[in-house]
């Protein structure tokens, strides 16, 4: 039984719509200066639908780890924003893909990648060989376009890999999942409406649980913050970001950000700004990097991760 994986092939996808700051000064009472000051996003993409941009981004994930459809035997989509209540959007993203094989959705808000990707390694410790994990979210459709609060903040995107069973023990060194559901007044969205947040108190948190859940995951691994060569956190913030990674004591020129080009995608957040450092040839084999989410919920969530390609 392999007790472990590794990340074979890997893809992202983001609708070609985009929205800049002055765009959306020219929606809402806001400017460029205020929301890049508070924010660091310059611009961010929205459209699709969760099922679109999940089938681009693992195809060419799939393509990338030059492994047969057949071999898949299972998909995880981490999603806050379903095509559908029922059935999971995962079932038309597995049926578009031609796979066959056990799929479902996962939604844990913004930590969704990193809980995806962790549980995935407990489905290889069971027996899985190959597993589609994606992070999708379309969060412009659950966002009131007429408050400026939150508005500025979220859009849509998708990243996606194939993490392939080895048995030499694998790429996951140490992780940790973590919820506070007594938190959920902070953020969150009825059925069918619109997302509320109390951006001042989730700032406050937001910082906090990622160091709390980083520090475990590395001392999980063994490891301290000196060891990890890429730190890729949440991309909700750039205030938020720096404060954790300075908490952590991790340098920004060792921290991925995408956010100022894509905003906050939620589960999508995550593998955009490992995969973007990954196609730049920011990471080597051995870097050892450190995932951390956190979300509505409050949920967080960390991994680390030896990176290893063939
Ligand atoms: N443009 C211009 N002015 C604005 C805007 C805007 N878009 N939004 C608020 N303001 C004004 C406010 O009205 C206020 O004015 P006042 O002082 O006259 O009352 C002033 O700017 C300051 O507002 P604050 O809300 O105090 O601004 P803050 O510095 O807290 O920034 C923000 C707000 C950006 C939302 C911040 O709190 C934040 O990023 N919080 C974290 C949110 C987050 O990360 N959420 C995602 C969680 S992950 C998930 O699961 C989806």
């Amino acid at each position: 039984m392999a007790s472990g994986g590794v990340i074979r092939g890997w893809g992202t996808a983001l609708p070609e719509k985009v929205l800049t700051n002055d765009d959306l000064s020219a929606m809402m009472d806001t400017n460029d200066e205020w929301i890049t000051e508070r924010t660091g996003i310059k611009r961010r993409h929205i459209g699709g639908t969760t099922s679109s941009l999940s089938i681009e981004s693992a195809r060419k994930a799939l393509a990338m780890s030059g492994l047969p459809l057949e071999s898949i035997d299972g998909l995880v989509l981490s999603t806050t924003t379903p095509d559908r209540t029922v059935p999971a959007t995962s079932a038309s993203v597995q049926d578009a893909l031609g796979l066959r094989c056990g799929a479902f959705d996962l939604n844990a808000a913004c930590s969704g990648f990193v809980y995806a990707y962790v549980v995935a390694h407990g489905l290889l410790a069971i027996g899985a060989k190959r597993l589609l994990v994606i992070g999708t979210d379309t969060l412009s459709r659950i966002t009131d376009w007429s408050d400026r609060g939150t508005a500025i903040l979220f859009a849509d995107g998708s990243g996606a890999c194939v993490v392939e069973a080895v048995d030499n023990g694998g790429q996951l060194l140490g992780w940790d999942i973590d919820a506070d559901g007594s938190l959920e007044r902070l953020l969150y969205a009825d059925v069918g409406g619109y997302i509320h947040m109390d951006g001042k108190e989730v700032f406050r948190r937001a910082v906090r649980i990622m160091v709390d859940s980083a520090q475990k995951s590395l001392a999980k691994a063994g490891v301290s913050t000196d060891d990890v060569a890429l730190c890729v956190p949440h991309q909700a913030n750039a205030r938020i970001i720096d404060a954790a990674c300075r908490q952590l004591g991790i340098p920004l020129e060792r921290t991925a950000v995408v956010l100022h080009e894509t905003g906050n995608t939620s589960s999508a957040s995550i593998p955009l700004a490992l995969f973007d450092a990954a196609d730049r040839g920011r990471l080597r084999n051995g870097d050892l990097v450190l995932m951390v989410g956190f979300g509505a919920g409050m949920t967080a969530a960390s991994a680390v991760i030896e990176w290893r390609q063939p």
